[in-house]
């Protein structure tokens, strides 16, 4: 065959390729079109609607079991969340296919951190800065998830939080908008896995849409009030990022953003959205959102609330029952219109079609691989993994740690040592049995099985006794080490938990002070799904492990840090406060017209009187058992034009002991601009693996896109002039800097 022949042929297989693919499309949404022609405006309508089952609530719930297995069988539900399990789901499913057009129900669930398998709580993920690790987390979950009858996650929620007296930090990636953007995006990829249509993948939902993170003095469902430019800037990205990873769905959310609650928000869904975005997939409202408008005060009952939040651009109403009871009367008063109800359809019935639920709606009900999915050994192990990845080493004096495995005694000491059902954190699933869960002393005593362990809880959490003071101190003097198991409850975190206090609850850190006095080496660890405050331990003792809620196999991957079977590399993704005093404290900020110069000036300086600005521990910051040395930096070029690029390069190198990760962090500022730009913005990161000695030269590309800003008009723009480059371990720990211009 001769070279213009083959082309041709290669062409036409192309060609052939290309139309079939454009069929195929054409082919699902003909199908919905045609369904579309079947149904009456009241099946159309069902479709909107979203119950709960009959387990697990976050809100009030409105009807029996009973009565919405009938609902079901009319046609009037669209979506059940909260029924799990390849049985359960099934029962659900069996009712919609005695509905006269036969629509399958699609089963959504907080699939948040893992299903069976728990995985650490996302925030806890975000502190890896690995987003091979977090996609692995995300795809397991689903695969687990859509083995067990779920198609639909509420997950991930990219919300950016700046105040950790907020309850639902936990639940994301933290306080930046360019780490948050990455994690977003390996979240979605992870949950849909090769795409829907697959049966291991599960819908995305990028929640909650938008702002909720900023919800004021971090009180959960709180308003929120912010300029456009903020919103675009810090809090939009992350959304944006899963909108183009291509999450199937959005969840809007409880707040209000400057007076319009998020479900009746037209700007963020239609104009930004479904407009500017392209979005193609359908919104979800939160639990009852659409009916408390009129707890907001938007709207007056029911009826408004519908018509508000259909308008706006949500399509299913999860749990308000406003759609089910005022759609077909707000279409008869022309206050909604036909074509509105048809395209909120279309975007539910596309889902449905893809997720291949109309050739099988039983497809996700197969009990064999309900229980061959779940549970692996390969999910344990990776759950392990993403675990001691997201452990973060704040402090190791003098090498405190590793432990050696050859000790004689440790000391266990602290109310969370034993602890097993607590390590999965909140919004974590009752699935699994409580034996596969380890704790930090069945981990421990795996790890070093020589050494003897002796426990003490010495208090409660929450409690003020320190009645078990004595008997932690006495363990603590008969021991070579202690290791101090302290935090929060796994309920101190999550929705509806906003604490107006952040101090490490209780009597604890009486407890780790008492513990100190007997002279011996303490290492504490901490559990928490918030950045909490623990000033006395910070500063008193040497070594500190943050753990927050690492999930099932919590006790090993903390045994494997602590023996230094791994070595930490993990960074905080949150800025941590000295006192509730200083929220919202966050490292990106602008620098005021009286920057104070130091901790200590607060001569007429942007300060505190009684407190330091900089925070207890930075955003980025995250020690290893090994040490780091940043040299050699160059750029490519000193100045650019918009149409180019500077490389960045500069050495990195393992000047410790032992085999470790860095997550070297790029920071750059714009020195003049208008508006103001932040102190430092964090635009790139490379977590690098480097043996003892091993030097790896790391490069960055800055291009036009990481110096761009949106003004005051909201427009996506550049401006001339110098910007300087920080390169470093952590936000407060600058290792290189320079500086460079556009023009
Ligand atoms: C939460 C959502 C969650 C929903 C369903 C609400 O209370 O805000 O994030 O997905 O409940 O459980």
């Amino acid at each position: 065959m001769n070279r213009t022949k083959s082309l041709l042929l290669c062409f036409l297989g192309i060609a052939i390729f290309i139309n079939t693919a454009i069929a195929q499309q054409k082919t699902t949404a003909q199908k919905v079109d045609e369904l579309l022609k079947k149904m009456t405006l009241a099946e159309k309508i069902g479709q909107l609607n979203q119950y709960n089952g009959d387990w697990e609530a976050t809100g009030p719930i409105t009807a029996d079991v009973g009565s919405k297995l009938d609902a079901i069988r009319r046609g009037e539900v669209g979506s059940v969340l909260n029924i799990i399990g390849v049985a359960h789901t099934r029962k659900f499913q069996e009712a919609a296919m005695q509905s006269r057009l036969r629509i399958p129900l699609i089963f959504g669930q907080d699939v948040i951190h893992g299903y069976s398998v728990t995985f650490p709580i996302p925030l806890a993920e975000a502190a890896s800065w690995d987003m091979e690790a977090i996609e692995k987390s995300a795809r397991i979950a689903a695969t687990e998830a859509a083995a067990g009858g779920v198609q639909w996650t509420f997950a991930p929620m990219v919300d950016i939080a700046r105040d950790p007296r907020w309850g639902r930090v936990m639940e994301g990636a933290g306080e930046d908008p360019y780490l948050g953007s990455l994690i977003a995006t390996a979240r979605v990829h992870g949950f849909q896995g090769k795409g829907l249509g697959n049966l291991d993948a599960v819908m995305a939902c990028a929640k909650h849409f938008a702002a909720y993170g900023a919800a004021i003095g971090g009180r959960d469902y709180n308003s929120v009030d912010m300029s456009l430019r903020n919103l675009w800037e810090f809090y939009l990205p992350p959304f944006k990022a899963a909108a183009d990873a291509g999450a199937a769905t959005f969840m809007n959310s409880f707040n209000d953003l400057n007076g319009v609650p998020a479900s009746a928000n037209r700007y963020l869904m239609r104009d930004i959205l479904k407009g500017k975005w392209g979005f193609k997939g359908f919104v979800v409202s939160d639990w009852g959102s659409i009916g408390e408008m009129i707890n907001h005060g938007y709207v007056k009952d029911n009826y408004e609330a519908a018509e508000a939040a259909i308008n706006a651009g949500s399509d299913m109403d999860m749990e308000s029952r406003s759609y089910i009871k005022n759609l077909a009367k707000l279409v008869a008063d022309k206050k909604v219109s036909v074509a509105t109800i048809d395209e909120a359809v279309r975007r539910i019935l596309t889902k449905k079609f893809e997720l291949g639920l109309f050739e099988d709606a039983y497809r996700f009900n197969n009990a064999e691989r309900e229980k061959r999915m779940i549970n692996t050994a390969a999910h344990i192990e990776a759950a392990r993994d993403v675990a001691r990845k997201s452990i973060v080493l704040l402090k190791n004096d003098k090498q405190l740690l590793p432990l050696s495995k050859d000790l004689g005694t440790i000391a266990l000491i602290g109310p969370l040592a034993k602890s097993k059902k607590e390590m999965k954190g909140f919004w974590s699933l009752d699935v699994g049995d409580e034996k596969e869960i380890v704790s930090l002393y069945e981990g421990m005593e795996l790890a070093a099985p020589k050494t003897k362990l002796l426990y003490a809880p010495g208090c409660d959490i929450t409690d003020t006794s320190k009645a078990g003071f004595d008997e932690a101190y006495k363990a603590a003097m008969q021991a070579d080490v202690v290791v101090m198991a302290m935090g929060e409850r796994p309920d101190m975190t999550g929705e509806a938990k906003s604490r107006s206090n952040i101090h490490l609850p209780g009597v604890q850190e009486d407890l780790i002070k008492a513990v100190m006095a007997s002279g011996k080496p303490v290492v504490v660890l901490l559990m928490s799904g918030r950045p909490m405050v623990f000033n006395y331990t910070a500063d008193h003792v040497p070594a500190i492990l943050y753990t927050w809620w690492l999930g099932n196999q919590a006790g090993n991957a903390m045994a494997d840090v602590l023996y230094g079977n791994y070595n930490p590399g993990a960074k905080l993704p949150i800025t941590f406060p000295r006192t509730e005093g200083q929220i919202p404290i966050y490292y990106n900020h602008l620098n005021t017209g009286r920057p104070a110069h130091g901790d200590n000036d607060v001569n007429y300086t942007s300060a505190y009187i009684d407190l330091p600005n900089s925070p207890k521990f930075a955003f980025g910051h995250g020690l290893s058992y090994s040490t780091f040395k940043y040299s050699n930096l160059k750029l490519s070029k000193k100045t650019m034009l918009k149409t180019e690029a500077i490389t960045v390069s500069f050495d990195l190198q393992n000047s410790g002991k032992y085999a470790g990760e860095e997550v070297a962090q790029l920071y750059l500022r714009d020195m003049v601009s208008q508006p103001v730009r932040p102190v430092k913005e964090l635009k790139g990161f490379q977590k690098v693996m480097l043996q003892p000695g091993e030097t790896k030269t790391i490069t960055f590309t800055i291009d036009k896109n990481k110096l761009s800003f949106y003004n005051e008009a909201l427009e996506w723009i550049t401006q001339p002039g110098e910007f300087k480059l920080m390169i470093g371990s952590a936000s407060d720990d600058i290792r290189l800097e320079d500086s460079f211009l556009l023009n």
